[in-house]
């Protein structure tokens, strides 16, 4: 079903013209880097982000990489300090992503975090990616484009064995040079830590800064999986699932149509999607959590099916409910 671009011959700026209006339409590109194929989106819709969540058939929310042209597009949307300068200044375009404090309204959806205040940002060396990236002149989220659980993907067979159904437009560059994803580095208290091993050595980065990376270990406070480094967020409220009603002082998180005693008795209410779609959903639960949250003790949650997304969308609001330390 995916229209598919030899890049490398004069398929290439037909390629690119076709993903920018696919990403730009809301749908998902298969795009190449040095490192392994991305499944792109356009980063300041949160619908079509919430597609690479169902795409990938990932059981839940994890931060995704915002790809962009350069350092200039990427001094918009976070804060650089001088150690990520200097990286960025001598390891970008290339296989380092950082992961730095997002800048407050920066234009980039809640599903890209999954509700962090810090954003990765990758700038990619592929030739293909770069006039894809800077053709469509906003940022792209992408994470490797191969189903949950399965390898990521060197080759665009790769991606349409894996994701064909599932993307518009499949830009074949080949097999990437670097064949394993982007090394990811953010910082913990101000001090450097190494959050995925990846295609460019800890050594480089380390003589840039002239220290050694930490490494974060797992603990209680500090869990082990990169993208939780920061604590998620989570709602000061108490959160009250599968709520069967509103009780009196309660804000409601709904899901389909709501009951017209329910929306009388709720202190608010944020519908996650009214015609009950799951995408749409998954689009706007970070938002809806941060609106409901002070406006009541306790947030009451609608059900909200388990199937596609809802998996995703039940495993962030059972966090989201969980008693906290
Ligand atoms: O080489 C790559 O990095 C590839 C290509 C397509 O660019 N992308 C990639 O994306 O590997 P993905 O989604 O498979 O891996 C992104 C990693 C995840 O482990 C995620 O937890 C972490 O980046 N991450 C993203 N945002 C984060 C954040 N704000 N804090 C900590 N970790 C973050
Ligand atoms: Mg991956």
């Amino acid at each position: 079903m995916s229209v598919i671009f030899d890049t490398r011959g004069r398929g290439l700026a037909e390629g690119v013209a076709a993903a920018v209006a696919a990403l730009s339409r809301g749908e998902l590109v298969a795009m190449p880097t040095e490192t392994v194929y991305g499944l792109a989106a356009d980063a300041t819709n949160g619908e079509a982000v919430a597609r690479i969540y169902a795409a990938k058939g990932r059981p839940r929310f994890n931060p995704l990489i915002a790809h962009l042209p350069g350092i200039t597009e990427a001094e918009r949307l976070v804060v650089l300090g001088g150690e990520a300068r200097a990286l960025a200044e001598r390891f970008w375009p290339g296989p380092l992503t950082l992961v730095l404090p997002k800048r407050e309204g920066a234009p980039v959806a809640d599903l890209v975090t999954a509700g962090l205040d810090t954003l990765a940002i990758r700038v990619p060396a592929h030739p293909v990616a770069r006039a894809l990236l800077t053709a469509f002149g906003r940022p792209v989220a992408a994470p490797s484009a191969n189903r949950s659980g399965h390898v990521s993907p060197t080759r665009a067979a790769h991606v349409a064995d894996d994701l064909g159904d599932r993307v518009a437009v499949i830009l074949n560059a080949g097999p990437t040079a670097v064949g394993v994803e982007s090394t990811i580095v953010g910082w913990d208290r101000g001090a450097p830590v190494l959050l995925r091993p990846g295609g460019l050595a800890r050594a480089e980065i380390e003589a840039v800064l002239g220290r050694p990376l930490g490494t974060i270990e797992g603990d209680a406070t500090r869990p082990l999986a990169p993208g939780m480094l920061a604590s998620h967020y989570a709602p000061a409220a108490a959160v009250r699932l599968n709520a069967a009603e509103v009780r009196e002082g309660e804000a409601l998180l709904a899901f389909g149509p709501i009951l017209p005693a329910d929306a009388g008795r709720a202190a608010a209410v944020v519908n996650l999607s009214a015609r009950g779609d799951l995408i749409e959903a998954a689009a706007r639960l970070f938002a809806a959590l941060r609106e409901l949250d002070g406006k009541a003790a306790t947030i009451a949650v609608m059900p909200v099916p388990g199937e596609g997304l809802g998996e995703a969308i039940n495993d962030r609001l059972a966090r989201a409910a969980a008693p906290r330390s």
